[in-house]
């Protein structure tokens, strides 16, 4: 643990646990506090709140301490700084069967927690803060740019989730979905998209909130926590569709063979080499040139396991994969197109099909899956 909790108390089980990263947050905590505390008191709500500060330099770490509410539980955390990883620990160190996640700086009204613990009750999986639906607002003084930048993260989640607003840090959950994830790796700031994808969270219900704009500090979302967004959404499409990323290397690799294949055949026709034999030697050379580079990049995972088998096996598979090709160009001829190119067109499909069918699930089968969760524990 990368943690040490202070002033606990596991005497009881709190209804919700209520997780709060916090970096450089000391003005804002009394206010987060105090309208957390009210709204508990209103709803006669049993809460922990779990503030997961990075040793914060101005202090926000006494000011949680001088505080000294006992519902409270202060976490320094002195690895691993982010708020995506400091959530994920509040998570894992929380209590209740109930979890919340908001900010610090109370963009997220704490009043809305009630409406979403209702959500949870009627059977939602997740629920989200949400700016963008019915009933939402964000701060007037947001510019133009802010809006766009958040649209077009948005936009770029469109893979993983339909929901209107993947983006946002204002979360509640059960423990058990939060348990569903195999492997967290939030990388910047959008805790919320990573659980989405990683809980294999199915029903999900979005809460409008006003979006406030922070009274106290900055935000703390740069640049590079920004450029760090693509790096996950890569990790997420690896995790997620990691089966379906072969087959399109698969075929751009067969096309560059291809277009080495008539290379090769007429620069050996050139220097007046024997037609047969250039025709052999322009199919080896393609064959080869495939072999290398699908094993350097589709089927990386299978890198370990050794090469001349795989050649073997590749070249084996090639070879059947033509007489597929040659038989189904064939049968084309006699049943469906009486124009040759479109049934050695549809042998071609037919025959890489059988070779990519093959490569993946024989040749480069072995390490695989051990390899493959490797992969997706990583991503
Ligand atoms: N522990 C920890 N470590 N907390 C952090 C860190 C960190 O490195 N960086 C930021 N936080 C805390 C802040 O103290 C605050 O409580 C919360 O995370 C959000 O940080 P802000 O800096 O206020 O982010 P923001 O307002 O720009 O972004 C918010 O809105 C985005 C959507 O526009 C967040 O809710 C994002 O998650 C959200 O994507
Ligand atoms: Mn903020």
């Amino acid at each position: 643990m990368t943690y040490a909790a202070e002033s606990t108390d596991p005497a009881i089980d709190p209804a919700i646990s209520i997780v709060v990263p916090t970096y450089r947050e000391a003005e804002n905590i009394p206010y987060l506090i105090d309208r957390i505390e009210s709204m508990l008191r209103e709803n006669h709500l049993d809460a922990e709140l779990l503030i997961l500060d990075d040793n914060s330099p101005d202090r926000t770490a006494d000011v949680v301490r001088e505080l000294a509410r006992p519902w409270v539980r202060l976490i320094v955390r002195t690895k691993d700084r982010g708020l995506g990883p400091a959530v994920v620990d509040g998570m894992r160190a929380a209590r209740a069967k109930t979890l919340v996640v908001m900010d610090a700086d109370l963009s997220h009204p704490p009043e809305k927690v009630p409406e979403m613990l209702t959500a949870l009750d009627k059977g939602f999986q997740f629920v989200i803060g949400s700016r963008y639906v019915h009933g939402s607002s964000t701060d007037e003084s947001w510019g133009a740019l802010r809006w766009i930048n958040s649209k077009v993260a948005t936009l770029l989640a469109r893979p993983f989730t339909n929901v209107r607003d993947p983006m946002s840090g204002f979360l509640a959950l059960r423990r058990e979905t939060f348990q569903q994830a195999d492997y967290l790796n939030p990388v910047g700031y959008k805790i919320g998209l990573e659980l989405l994808v990683k809980c294999r969270v199915e029903t999900v219900h979005e809460v409008p909130i006003h979006f406030a704009n922070r009274k106290y500090g900055e935000s703390k979302l740069t640049l590079i926590e920004q450029l760090k967004y693509l790096q996950h959404l890569r990790r997420l499409f690896i995790y997620k569709y990691f089966e379906w990323t072969h087959l399109p290397q698969f075929i751009v690799i067969g096309a560059s063979g291809v277009i080495l294949n008539m290379a090769v055949l007429t620069g050996l026709l050139w220097i007046d080499a024997p037609v047969r034999a250039a025709v052999a030697i322009a199919i080896v050379v393609s064959m080869l040139s495939n072999f290398v580079l699908n094993r350097r990049f589709t089927f990386s995972y299978a890198r370990a396991d050794s090469w001349w088998r795989q050649l073997i096996g590749f070249c084996g598979a090639s070879s059947i994969g033509a007489l597929v090709n040659y038989s189904v160009t064939a049968y084309a001829l006699d049943a469906w197109t009486t124009i040759p190119q479109a049934a050695a067109l549809i042998g071609i499909v037919a025959g890489m099909f059988f070779n990519f069918v093959i490569s993946r699930y024989w040749v480069f089968r072995r390490v695989g899956r051990q390899h493959i969760l490797s992969i997706k524990k990583r991503a």
